[in-house]
């Protein structure tokens, strides 16, 4: 298939890119580079030793998304272009909606135009709020309450489930992310956040290649085991292929759209990381308890089954694997992604 990957710049984004080549497929990206850079499309030609069409507008824009499906042959789109932190979409909720809802809104008018119908919507485990209970089911309502950038997930679940039920022939696969972490093992393509890093394994990265003095472990008193908060780290590249899986799934899905957990099925408390990273590295990071950051839950993972027994996808690589593959990306690449 031709796969229009949207925010393949970004860090999810370019390892699907790689897999979804590796599976023979081809590709083409559309990035605003508004959270990426123009470089890691270069690495990805190098990586995969194929030429990536680029397409570098803002998905908002109707009139340029409309050009793109008039002028390119489409035959699936996986959509990870939005605005994606937390913190920021609190401060900022209307740039968060505006844009988030915006690009899929113009994405899905054109592809119903050009009569392209299947679709892989980025995700988050944020949609199911802060108090299902763990692990989490894809049959538990969507009720994000944690931040606008959980709502804005909701809302794009909702407008994507409702146009899958009027549009004939359209398959809409919602991938619900838990934490992706992890890089290419070839170390040349990772997460580089702009900034200081909002989440933890960026941020560890950055302390052991020197750019950071120390982590900050927010919050040592949850209960529990060892009293630091428990998430569902997942390599990457296991997402990546999740993606291809889906892509390839929907031909045969019956539903017209279905959500799909994408996680390892067992959580990894900030310690246990911390000291796997410690392992990667051969010595102990610099880190300190302080106090919890608000909004954090205590625990939650993924019951990833369905993806398992519906696409045959499960991930495979550990912690040390994700935390291996980190570094090696991390210290080849000490400030991150080059600016040109
Ligand atoms: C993990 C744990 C922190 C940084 C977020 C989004 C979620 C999804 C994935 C998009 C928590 C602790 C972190 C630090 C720390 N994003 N931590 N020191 O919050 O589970 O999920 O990213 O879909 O929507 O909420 O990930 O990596 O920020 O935090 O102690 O410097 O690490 O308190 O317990 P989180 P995270």
């Amino acid at each position: 298939m031709r796969v229009l990957v949207s925010g393949g710049a970004g860090y999810i984004g370019s390892h699907t890119v790689l897999s979804l080549i590796d599976a023979g497929h081809d590709v083409l990206v559309v990035d605003d580079f508004a959270n990426s850079k123009p470089t890691v499309l270069a690495r990805l030609e190098s990586l995969s030793g194929q030429s990536i069409p680029l397409h570098s507008f803002d998905l908002t824009d109707v009139d340029k998304t409309e050009h793109l499906f008039a002028h390119e042959q489409i035959d699936a789109v996986i959509h990870f272009a939005g605005f994606k932190a937390v913190g920021e979409s609190v401060a900022k909720p209307l740039d968060y909606y505006a844009n988030n809802l915006g690009s899929t809104f113009s994405l899905a008018r054109a592809m119903a135009r050009h009569g392209v119908h299947r679709l892989v919507f980025s995700s988050s485990a944020t949609v199911y709020g802060d108090s299902a209970p763990v692990p989490y089911q894809e049959t538990y309502e969507a009720l994000a309450s944690s931040s606008p950038y959980g709502w804005t997930k909701v809302m794009q679940e909702r407008v994507l489930t409702d146009v899958a039920a009027a549009t004939e022939g359209l398959k809409v696969g919602l991938l619900r992310y838990f934490n992706p972490v992890g890089a290419h093992p070839s170390g040349e393509i990772g997460e580089d956040p702009q900034g200081t890093p909002n989440n933890l394994m960026p941020f560890i990265a950055q302390v052991a290649v020197g750019r950071r003095d120390r982590l900050s472990i927010f919050g040592g008193d949850y209960p529990t085991a060892d009293g630091t908060c428990e998430r569902d780290y997942i390599h990457v590249l296991d997402l990546a292929e999740g993606h291809v899986a889906a892509v390839e799934h929907l031909e045969t899905m019956s539903d017209p759209v279905r959500a799909f957990n994408l996680g390892t099925g067992h959580g990894t408390s900030v310690l246990q990381l911390v000291h796997a990273f410690e392992r990667a590295i051969g010595h102990d990071l610099p880190y300190e308890i302080v106090g919890r950051r608000p909004g954090d839950l205590p625990a939650y993972w993924a019951d990833s089954s369905r993806a398992e027994s519906e696409m045959g996808w499960k991930a495979t690589r550990s912690i040390d694997d994700m935390c291996a593959d980190t570094w090696r990306w991390q210290s080849q690449n000490p400030q991150g992604y080059p600016d040109a």
